[in-house]
């Protein structure tokens, strides 16, 4: 549910969106090709060599030969080949005897000879072309298939081969330029091959363009020859590639300026002091933008190089930043890295980095088939965290890993992980396998996972592998550095992490008078219901590494022991009882830990000392953010939880602060229809106005991005709760547009403030906001529409806005809104409970209409429905919405299961509210009594 009703976190996260998701495109693609149309495995490719001519008019000419031997005896030969090419010319011919042929003497001297080809065959809308031949090959020959064809270049998408334009400002000519993004499995688009990544052979790569232009490919040019029958074009020959899957073929053909920068490394290089051609392209106006790459590239992969102890694979590597290119991600052939321009340009390096660490995992040592593509993003995606970490001291890499495993926590604790999207299921999967490397690095040492992710790269590379080679590789090095016990392997304590779409939560219950505790592991769910199927099956291996008041050393990570699947471990030898201990610090395996009420008590009054940062600040961030999702969950006293937040009145780290502004927004909507929340939203006031006024309003100079967006987040939450000098600075920028004389020509207001005036401001002012939507020029970015759409609806306050909203757009079928923008309100309007009691209130009062409105558009029908219903919290709202039930029980229609799940919903949240709120209330009146605040004064 969260994703489309998490309004205010997807507001402020818009300011803070750098580690973007976008590798999870390349997931969804590698999951749908685990049932890609294999080949049949007899044929055994051992060399490529492949010709490609594309031409300006859009099509190209290829020509590839492949040599291959046969693994058992067969009359076809089978390849990918896109339907849409056009097959010219074929021939087979044999090299080599056979087995058999040597054992009857066939004499030597009638090889090659050509075999007949009898017939080829296509099936319809498979990408796999079949040659049978008049009589089979046999087991031990060598054979050489050459094909000529005829394709067409793409120049509407950045895939496969194609083509794009730029005008040269110079001379106003428009120049054209071709290249090749085949990940993940588009090389047959361009040339027949074994496309599967388990194949891997040597290429040679020869290219025809024409001699103004510039073609560069996986390797080093060897020579360059005229093409014959045509004037100014040429054959650029290039050095044959160690071996290679089909995807990291790659080649571009342009007339780019360069960034030449074949002295790569100024200083001796930590492996073998050699030197690689390294050089950055561009069109000739923007080359300027890129002089800060090479120095980056370079950083990195020296770190790189060291890491794997192996140097970088090929003696070149090409940087492109391509106008208009259009994929989500960069392409990553091997030795040529094709980037959006405004990508390249950017400030940061990891990006850039992500894709360096490909040219080891993916192109060196490549997974054998899509099921193994997982963990090998997985590891890419730790390797270059590594590597930024590493590169950019003073950045924090986006507070790696937590704002990562805070989502992973949410996903994996839902009553449905991931939902039915398999994006969502794919990003958090590697995410998690991410963080068990991280994991194995603190447990295990880091010069124990770098030792055998080594030992791996050593056995792997130039070949395949599966998941389970990184995991022997980490045990053997383990082995010997002993920091492992013999009876333990990491895939047996990876698997128990990877195979299951749940995380644990630890509970330490101490035993005060013994010294010692109690360690039980389960599964960690946090949304209601918490009736899993199975739930008391799973269980992990857990390293246990624990820190004690009495020793404060944070730097110590090896496991005081392991639980080894176990449900229940006890612990010895703990402190006194007037000393708190810590349990996995540092988020060191990705699970939440829950203790008993003294300890964390003890832990809160340590917090509010000057002693707190003797904690680092990502432990203090963890306890924080434990607590109160524990609570959440039904597994903490609220009194507890909230105790964890009084010490963040002395906190200024903005690490610290990170997970509360998630617990304000959570928790503020689960009890937004109660009495408590304007105590709650007196709460965050307090809480958050000091921060904030320390922070100052404006921007220092060269402050950091941590500064910046704590003081984003603590404005736009303290707007949300009623901050008066927030309103009010909000009303004057939104008054600016209201008087402009063309307010529909374009939106001075920045988007921060739209919000806080919608939902604190007057009548007049959202009425103006929702003339520029019903007005809003189809010229105009359309975002800008949406954003508008979704803050009329999202936050005002009061119920007489929406249900004027509701009219025109579900009753009044006004003709500036569509279905779609219909689905959002009613989506918008989940967010909080002014917004769905009023939907509710809407469809109670006006069934038959909008019944008839919607007839013909079921889905509508149930969205409103999910809407109006399933969100209630209460006693409350329960009844309402029973009534409704029985009043219209047999005219919900479509809807019917909707409104069933809604009222079994709305009945855990009310039991989830009954037990907590009259405990969250008397810990608030007291908060607000003790800081001496009337709760309704400063609205
Ligand atoms: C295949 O092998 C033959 C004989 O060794 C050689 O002449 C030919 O160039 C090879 N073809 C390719 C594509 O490597
Ligand atoms: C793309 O190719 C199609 C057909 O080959 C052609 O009609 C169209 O004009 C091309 N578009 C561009 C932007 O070159
Ligand atoms: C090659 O360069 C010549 C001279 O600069 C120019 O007239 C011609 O259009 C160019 N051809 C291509 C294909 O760029
Ligand atoms: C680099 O290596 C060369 C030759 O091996 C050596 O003469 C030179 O002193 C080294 N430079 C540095 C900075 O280590
Ligand atoms: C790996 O562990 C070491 C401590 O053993 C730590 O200093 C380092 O930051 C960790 N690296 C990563 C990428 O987490
Ligand atoms: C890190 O910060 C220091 C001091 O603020 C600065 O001199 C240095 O250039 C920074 N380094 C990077 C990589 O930004």
């Amino acid at each position: 549910m969260w994703p489309k009703t998490l309004f205010l976190l997807i507001v402020f996260n818009l300011t803070y969106a750098r580690y973007t998701q976008k590798r999870s495109i390349d997931l969804i693609a590698a999951h749908g090709l685990i049932t890609d149309t294999k080949l049949p495995q007899d044929l055994i490719p051992h060399e490529y060599l492949i010709q490609i001519h594309p031409l300006p008019e859009g099509v190209f000419n290829g020509k590839v030969s492949i040599n291959f031997t046969v693994q058992q005896h067969t009359d076809t030969v089978a390849l990918h080949f896109h339907p849409d090419m056009e097959l010219l010319e074929s021939s087979v011919r044999q090299f080599t005897r056979s087995d058999e042929e040597i054992k009857t003497k066939v004499p030597i001297e009638t090889f090659p000879k050509s075999l007949i080809i009898k017939d080829v065959e296509k099936e319809k809308k498979k990408p796999v072309i079949s040659f049978i031949l008049k009589e089979a090959i046999k087991e031990g020959a060598m054979f050489e298939i050459t094909l000529i064809y005829k394709g067409k270049i793409f120049n509407d998408t950045s895939e496969g081969l194609f083509k794009s334009t730029y005008v040269d400002p110079q001379t106003t000519e428009t120049k054209w330029f071709v290249a090749t993004h085949f990940r993940p499995n588009l090389a047959r688009n361009v040339f027949p091959c074994f496309d599967e990544p388990g194949y891997k052979t040597p290429m040679v790569i020869k290219i025809g363009r024409h001699k103004n232009m510039t073609a560069t490919s996986n390797m080093p040019l060897l020579h360059t020859e005229p093409m014959e029958n045509m004037n100014d074009w040429v054959w650029d020959t290039f050095e044959k590639s160690p071996p290679m899957a089909t995807f990291s073929v790659g080649f571009v053909i342009s007339e780019f300026s360069q960034i030449k920068n074949s002295k790569v490394l100024k200083d001796n290089h930590t492996l073998t002091g050699y030197n690689i051609d390294m050089d950055v392209w561009a069109r000739p106006n923007f080359i300027n933008a890129l002089v800060n790459v090479s120095s980056k590239v370079n950083q990195s992969i020296h770190i790189l190089e060291d890491f794997w102890a192996r140097r970088y694979p090929l003696p070149k590597l090409d940087i492109f930043a391509l106008p208009n290119y259009q994929a989500t991600r960069p392409a990553d052939s091997w030795g040529i890295l094709l980037f959006k321009e405004s990508e390249l340009s950017g400030k940061g390096s990891w990006h850039i980095t992500q894709e360096l660490v490909y040219q080891w995992l993916g192109a060196l040592a490549t997974p054998f088939w899509w099921s193994d593509a997982h963990i090998n993003n997985a590891l890419v995606r730790y390797v270059t965290a590594y590597t930024t970490l590493k590169m950019e001291e003073n950045e924090t890499f986006n507070n790696w890993p937590m704002t990562m495993l805070y989502s992973i926590y949410y996903e994996f604790s839902k009553r449905y992980p991931h939902g039915k999207s398999t994006a969502i299921k794919q990003d958090s999967t590697s995410a998690k396998t991410e963080l068990i490397f991280r994991m194995l690095n603190y447990t295990l040492g880091e010069k124990t996972l770098k030792k055998g992710l080594q030992r791996f790269m050593a056995d792997r590379e130039f070949k395949t592998f599966f998941g389970d080679d990184i995991w022997n590789s980490i045990t053997e090095q383990a082995r010997i550095d002993k920091t492992l016990d013999e009876k333990i392997s990491v895939n047996e304590i990876a698997g128990s992490w990877i195979t299951k779409d749940r995380l644990p939560v630890v509970t330490v219950t101490r035993d005060y008078k013994k010294n010692s505790a109690k360690l039980t592991q389960r599964v960690y769910l946090r949304e209601r219901p918490h009736d899993v199927p199975d739930q008391e099956k799973f269980v992990w291996w857990i390293p246990i590494v624990l820190v004690k008041q009495t020793n404060l050393n944070f730097q110590n990570c090896t496991p005081t022991v392991w639980m080894k699947r176990e449900k229940e471990i006890k612990i010895e030898n703990l402190p006194e009882k007037d000393k708190f201990i810590i349990v996995n610090p540092e988020e060191i395996g990705p699970f939440p830990v829950n203790y008993d009420v003294d300890n964390w008590n003890m832990l809160s009054k340590f917090l509010c000392t000057d002693n707190r940062k003797k904690i680092p600040v990502n432990t203090r961030a963890k306890l924080l953010h434990d607590a109160w999702n524990l609570a959440y969950a039904g597994d903490l006293s609220f009194a507890t939880a909230l105790n964890m937040t009084l010490f963040l009145k002395y906190e200024r780290e903005y690490l610290a602060w990170d997970p509360v502004f998630t617990l304000i927004d959570h928790i503020g909507r689960h009890i937004d229809s109660s009495a408590v929340h304007k105590k709650f939203q007196s709460y965050v006031r307090i809480l958050l106005t000091p921060l904030y006024e320390e922070l100052g309003n404006d921007p220092q100079e060269g402050e950091s991005e941590g500064r910046a967006h704590l003081r984003s987040s603590s404005k736009v939450f303290l707007c949300q709760a009623g901050y008066k000098p927030c309103i009010k600075e909000a009303q004057e920028a939104f008054k600016k547009w209201m008087e402009i004389d063309n307010p529909d020509e374009g939106n001075p207001v920045a988007n921060q403030y739209i919000c806080p005036v919608f939902k604190w401001g007057t009548q007049e002012e959202w009425e103006f906001g929702l003339q520029r939507v019903i007005q809003f020029p189809p010229g105009r970015k359309q975002n800008e529409r949406t954003y508008l759409l979704k803050t009329l609806a999202g936050c005002p306050n009061d119920a007489s806005k929406i249900e004027r909203l509701l009219n025109i757009t579900v009753l009044e079928k006004n003709g500036n809104f569509t279905d779609t923008d219909v689905y959002l309100i009613f989506s918008m309007l989940t967010g909080g409970a002014n917004g769905y009691t009023t939907l509710f209130n809407f469809l109670k009062k006006n069934w038959d209409e909008i019944k008839l409105r919607l007839e013909d558009r079921p889905h509508l029908w149930n969205s409103l429905i999910t809407s109006a219903t399933s969100v209630f919290k209460t006693q409350e709202g329960l009844d309402m919405v029973s009534e409704l039930y029985v009043q219209r029980q047999s005219e919900f229609g479509t809807a019917d299961f909707v409104i069933e799940k809604s009222l079994k919903n709305i009945k855990e949240e009310t039991k989830w509210s009954n037990d907590n709120l009259p405990i969250i209330e008397k810990w608030l009146d007291n908060y607000l009594a003790v800081n001496d605040v009337q709760t309704t004064t400063k609205i």
